[in-house]
C-alpha cells in the first residue's frame, strides 16, 4: 500500500466540545508524499516501522495502523486473521501531515482486501475515525471538506488542477493536542471561539483552479499557536514568501511549513532556495491532489504499475537531502 500525507488549505477551528475535540471546518488535500505499508498474514498482530522518524513511532498495539486493524476486526465478527504490518515512513512524524492516520488508512484498505471483507471506502473511513480524526480523509484522498472533528467528509467538486507544493520540514515536532490547547489559551478560553466556517473565497479559487487565488486564501487557525510554540517557523514562512511563494502556511498543527508555487519548476527553485537559506531541516516538493490509500501490489496479481521506475518511483524531489 501507499498512503498520502495531507495538508489543510483551510483549517477553521471552532470551540472545543464536551469530548475534548474541537469542531472544525477544514479543506484537506492529499499530496504526493507517501508512506509505504505492507500487510501480510502472521501468527499474531505485529508492526515494524522503518525510515523517516521511525524511532518516534510506537511499534506495539498503540501504533495507529495496528489500532485500525483491531477496530476493523471488531467491526467484522468472525473475520480477521492476524497480520504483520510493515511501515516504511517517508512522511515525517508529528509534523502536521497526518502520517499516522495515513498508515492507519493503508492498514484498513489492506485488511479489507486480505480478509475479503468487501467494505466500502466510506465504511472503512467511519471505522478509522475512531482511531484518528484524519484517517477517513487518508482513505479518500483528493481534495475534501472535513467537518466535525474532520471525519465528516464531502469531496470538493473542483476541476482537475494540479497544485505544486513545497514542504519545509522542521527540526523538531509539535504535539497536536498541545497546539489545540495553546490555541484555546491564545483565544482566552476553550469555549469562546466563534463557530468554524468554510472559506468561500478559497472554495471559489479552487473551483477556478487558480493557484494565485488559492495561495492568497490559505488559512490555518492553529498557526498562531504553532508559531508561539515554535517561533523559528516565522523565519521559514517569511523566507518562502520572499522567494516568491504564492502562499505560505503552517501545515495542520505544524511544524511543517507549506508553500504553493505556480509550476513544478518554480516549486523546485523555491525548494532549493529554502534549503540554501537554512530555515528548515529539509525540504520536499509534492503535488496535490493525490489519491487516498492505494493498493500497489497483491501477491498473485500483476503489479499495478504505480511503483515502476520513473518519476513516481522516488516520491517527491528532495533537494535538501
Ligand atoms: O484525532 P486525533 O488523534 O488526530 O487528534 C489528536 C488530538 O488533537 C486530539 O486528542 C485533540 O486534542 C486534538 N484535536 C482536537 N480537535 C480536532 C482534532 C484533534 O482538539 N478536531
Amino acid at each position: 500500500m501507499r498512503a498520502p500525507a495531507k495538508i489543510n488549505l483551510q483549517l477553521s477551528v471552532g470551540p472545543s466540545r464536551a469530548d475534548g475535540y474541537h469542531d472544525l471546518v477544514t479543506v484537506f488535500q492529499a499530496v504526493s508524499l507517501f508512506d509505504e505499508v505492507t500487510v501480510t498474514p502472521a501468527d499474531q498482530d505485529a508492526v515494524t516501522v522503518t525510515g523517516e522518524g521511525a524511532g518516534d513511532v510506537p511499534a506495539d498495539g498503540d501504533n495507529l495502523a495496528l489500532r485500525a486493524v483491531a477496530a476493523l476486526r471488531a467491526a467484522l465478527p468472525g473475520v480477521g486473521e492476524p497480520v504483520r504490518v510493515a511501515i516504511r515512513k517517508r512522511i515525517p512524524v508529528a509534523a502536521g501531515l497526518a502520517g499516522g492516520s495515513a498508515d492507519a488508512a493503508a492498514a484498513l484498505v489492506a485488511c479489507n482486501e486480505l480478509w475479503d471483507a468487501g467494505l466500502t471506502h466510506e465504511q472503512l473511513g467511519e471505522i478509522g475515525s475512531d482511531v484518528g480524526s484524519d484517517v477517513a480523509f487518508a482513505v479518500l484522498g483528493g481534495t475534501s471538506v472535513g467537518r466535525g472533528r474532520g471525519e465528516l467528509l464531502t469531496q470538493a467538486l473542483v476541476p482537475n488542477a494540479q497544485y505544486h507544493w513545497v514542504l519545509a520540514f522542521a527540526d523538531g515536532q509539535l504535539s497536536t493536542p498541545a497546539v489545540y490547547a495553546k490555541t484555546d489559551e491564545l483565544r482566552g478560553g476553550a469555549a469562546t471561539a466563534p463557530a468554524a466556517e468554510l472559506d468561500t473565497t478559497l472554495m471559489a479559487a479552487l473551483r477556478a483552479g487558480d493557484p494565485v487565488r488559492v495561495g492568497k486564501a490559505l488559512s490555518n487557525d492553529l498557526q498562531p499557536a504553532a508559531l508561539a510554540m515554535f517561533p523559528t517557523l516565522r523565519k521559514t514562512l517569511d523566507a518562502g514568501r520572499e522567494f516568491g511563494a504564492l502562499g505560505a502556511l503552517v501545515s495542520g498543527s505544524g511544524p511543517t511549513c507549506l508553500f504553493l508555487a505556480r509550476s513544478s519548476e518554480r516549486a523546485l527553485a523555491l525548494a532549493v532556495s529554502l534549503s540554501g537559506a537554512g530555515v528548515c531541516r529539509s525540504v520536499a516538493t509534492a503535488i496535490g491532489p493525490a489519491p487516498g490509500a492505494m493498493l500497489l501490489d497483491r501477491p498473485g496479481h500483476d503489479r499495478l504499475g504505480l511503483d515502476k521506475p520513473g518519476p513516481d518511483r522516488s516520491g517527491p524531489d528532495r533537494p535538501g537531502r
